[in-house]
């Protein structure tokens, strides 16, 4: 780092007390050093003072019809909205009256200037693959997929599974749904045959977009593979399979149901007029874990979503015209449709999309791509950066990242040591760091530091995003004071809130608009320091973060009594030092079935199979009884405490000494 750089950087002051709040990592409590923009990146930023983002802030919550109504002018509206919102908890419309279309804003607007011939997408594939597509050529393909759609009589309304590499095909499916109005949900690669079965069945698809395979550390994904276990023998509403080819590999074409996507482009044109949608039109249905063994269909709606995704890519990321941004998330995450897909192009950014993983072929294969396209935005996950920091700095001094000037990161809460460690290495000390806190629920960013504006705190997402009044509250509602902590909640609707869970409305109303009446519980647990700042402490319901992915411990417990040798299964949490946190199984076998290190192994496997590779158990442990309380309630608290290797220290890996935890269970909770 120059020393200039250094200079502009060095934290301001440091506060005098230390945060009192519970914390899994110490440093996250007692981190106090402020960065302030520089003067050169305020000066160019949208936003350039805290004066100028506390003025818009409080008329975004005071006045959210004249905000939003002012920005939403920014999109392309085929018929305009009448009224800004309509809220009757927990249902929220937003930009009543209006029409538009997604694939319209995203290309067919940018298509009458010099965008036409920017790159939309660039992507690089994991064997070294280059493809740049510029808007006009991403319009056509879009419109030529959405031609295919149709030839499959697939309509407004509609639900489309799309289970692909990380491909712009895959963006092209999406783009190409909300082109004809169907609904697409993306499902992650990492996950099973039988996970997509679920969600097949649950959101009713006719069709499911695919590709032979995908690259993977060097290995390939057998995703056609998944896709026919899925469809095995099962009564499925799926009419049709389009598989793109990528990898080349043998896959089994089943005759009247599986069509190759090139085939199906020799029979159409590339006309293809974008259909008008209400405003609050279903646009995807996104799967995330939640507190039952059921993943939950996260419902997105089409104006309030894409408002949010472009104006949060326009004043979070500050994108310009000559930026090559670029965010690692995989398409399949809610991450990937906002701020790979949506966002940046609804702004007309240029977005990079890489299909493999950050150490294929080597450990520098992230900042070798930083270089070589001169990335300017770069959006990563604090499990990333753990990473890159254990793998040395030596990786990054291969290459000139000099190109960059604002970093992102998202996923989990991040500790200071990988922030310090972001700032210095790879921004050079001279790029402001936002960290943004949000949800798939929440479509888009929530808290989070507008980069020309705050002064940010390593560890700390900093504040409200534009509309969102954010509180950290007790069981009872009552704001808790300065760095307490609480629960995090959301005490207005947001452009960008999901609509509802895909097939129950009485699950949307449980899991987040029950706890606090007319407020959005969000899950998380945080603290507010005495700037005003949010601190993220993590989940504070039965959902763990590994490695940044949601995974439900009811999912898991699910699949794992699904193996014929489980009498009972609960799943906790630990602490991991590179993920987050990792997945401890406690298990009790059935009568006559005895408990080994390969019977663990197995069950991990089993795990695998059922949920995907996403969900691997990081530990399996046997006991003969799982720790309950009177009423018969699992006493997961102590299970973390014992996974977390707090009260029963050493070799564990078989036999828990059940009298151990029976003992602390007489002197614990009921
Ligand atoms: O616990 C929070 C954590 O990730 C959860 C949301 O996960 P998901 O719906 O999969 O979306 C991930 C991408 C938006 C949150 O409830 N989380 C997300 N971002 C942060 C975070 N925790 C702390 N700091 C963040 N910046």
């Amino acid at each position: 780092m120059s020393k200039k750089a250094a200079a502009k950087s060095s934290p301001k002051k440091a506060a005098k007390t230390a945060p009192k709040a519970a914390s899994n990592s110490k440093s996250l409590m007692t981190e106090s050093r402020v960065f302030k923009p520089s003067a050169e990146f305020s000066k160019k930023a949208r936003i350039s003072s805290m004066a100028q983002y506390k003025k818009m802030h409080e008329e975004s919550i005071k006045h959210p019809d004249k905000f939003f109504g002012r920005e939403a002018k920014e999109l392309h509206w085929t018929k305009p909205f009448t009224k800004v919102l309509d809220w009757k908890c927990p249902n929220a419309k937003w930009f009543i009256g209006g029409k538009l279309n997604v694939s319209e804003n995203c290309l067919d607007r940018h298509l009458d200037g010099p965008r036409k011939s920017k790159a939309a997408l660039i992507w690089e594939g994991e064997p070294g693959e280059k493809r740049v597509l510029t808007y006009q050529q991403l319009h056509r393909e879009v419109c030529r997929f959405a031609n295919v759609l149709k030839r499959h009589k697939v309509k407004k309304g509609d639900r489309v599974i799309i289970y692909m590499p990380m491909i712009p095909e895959a963006a092209i499916a999406m783009l190409a749904c909300t082109r004809i109005g169907a609904m697409h949900s993306v499902i992650f690669g990492g996950f099973s045959a039988e996970s997509i079965k679920d969600r097949v069945l649950d959101c009713g698809a006719k069709i499911i977009i695919t590709a032979d395979g995908g690259y993977r550390r060097g290995a390939v994904v057998p995703l056609k593979k998944n896709v026919d276990d899925a469809l095995k023998g099962k009564d499925t509403p799926v009419e049709t399979v389009v598989v793109y080819k990528r990898t080349g590999q043998d896959v089994h074409i089943e005759e009247g149901r599986d069509v190759w996507w090139h085939r199906e482009l020799e029979y159409v044109d590339a006309r293809c007029a974008p259909v008008a949608m209400d405003s609050e039109s279903p646009l995807f249905i996104l799967y995330t874990s939640g507190s039952t063994g059921k993943p939950k269909g996260i419902l997105h709606t089409t104006g309030g979503y894409l408002l949010h995704a472009q104006m949060t890519c326009k004043y979070v990321f500050d994108l310009r015209d000559d930026d090559v941004y670029w965010c690692t998330a995989d398409i399949g995450w809610v991450t990937g449709h906002t701020y790979m897909v949506y966002g940046p192009l609804a702004l007309g950014a240029t977005s990079l999309m890489f299909e493999g993983a950050p150490n294929w072929p080597e450990n520098d294969r992230f900042w070798k791509i930083i270089e070589e396209y001169a990335v300017t935005v770069f959006y990563t996950a604090p499990t990333a950066i753990r990473a890159f920091m254990k793998w040395g700095d030596e990786w990054l001094k291969k290459h000139d990242l000099s190109s960059l000037r604002l970093l992102g990161t998202v996923g989990e809460p991040i500790n200071p040591e990988a922030w310090m460690w972001y700032h210095n290495k790879v921004g050079g000390g001279k790029c402001p760091i936002v960290d943004t806190w949000w949800q798939t629920e929440t479509g888009g960013h929530m808290i989070t530091p507008i980069p020309g504006a705050t002064p940010t705190t390593p560890g700390t997402a900093t504040l409200p995003f534009f509309g969102v009044d954010a509180a950290i509250v007790d069981d009872l509602g009552k704001e808790v004071g300065v760095n307490e902590q609480g629960k995090l909640v959301i005490r207005k609707p947001w452009p960008s809130m999901l609509r509802g869970i895909w097939g129950d409305k009485k699950r949307y109303q449980d899991a987040y608009w029950s706890d606090f009446k007319g407020w959005y519980f969000a899950g998380d647990g945080a603290r507010r320091d005495k700037q005003g700042n949010f601190w993220i402490i993590g989940r504070i319901d039965d959902v763990l973060n590994v490695a940044g992915h949601r995974l439900g411990t009811a999912e898991v417990e699910s699949a794992l009594v699904s193996h014929p040798a489980v009498a009972e299964a609960a799943v906790v949490g630990r602490p991991d030092e590179m993920k987050g946190q990792g997945v401890v199984c406690f298990v009790t076998v059935k009568e006559g079935i005895k408990s080994s290190r390969e019977l663990g192994e197995e069950l991990k496997k089993h795990v695998r199979k059922v949920i995907g590779p996403v969900a691997t158990p990081d530990e399996v442990r046997f006991a003969a009884a799982l720790p309950k309380t009177r009423s018969g309630k699992i006493m997961r608290r102590l299970l973390k405490q014992i996974a977390a290797g707090e009260l029963i220290k050493g070799d564990t890996t078989t036999l828990e000494d059940i009298n151990v935890i029976a003992q602390l269970a007489a002197g614990g909770e009921d």
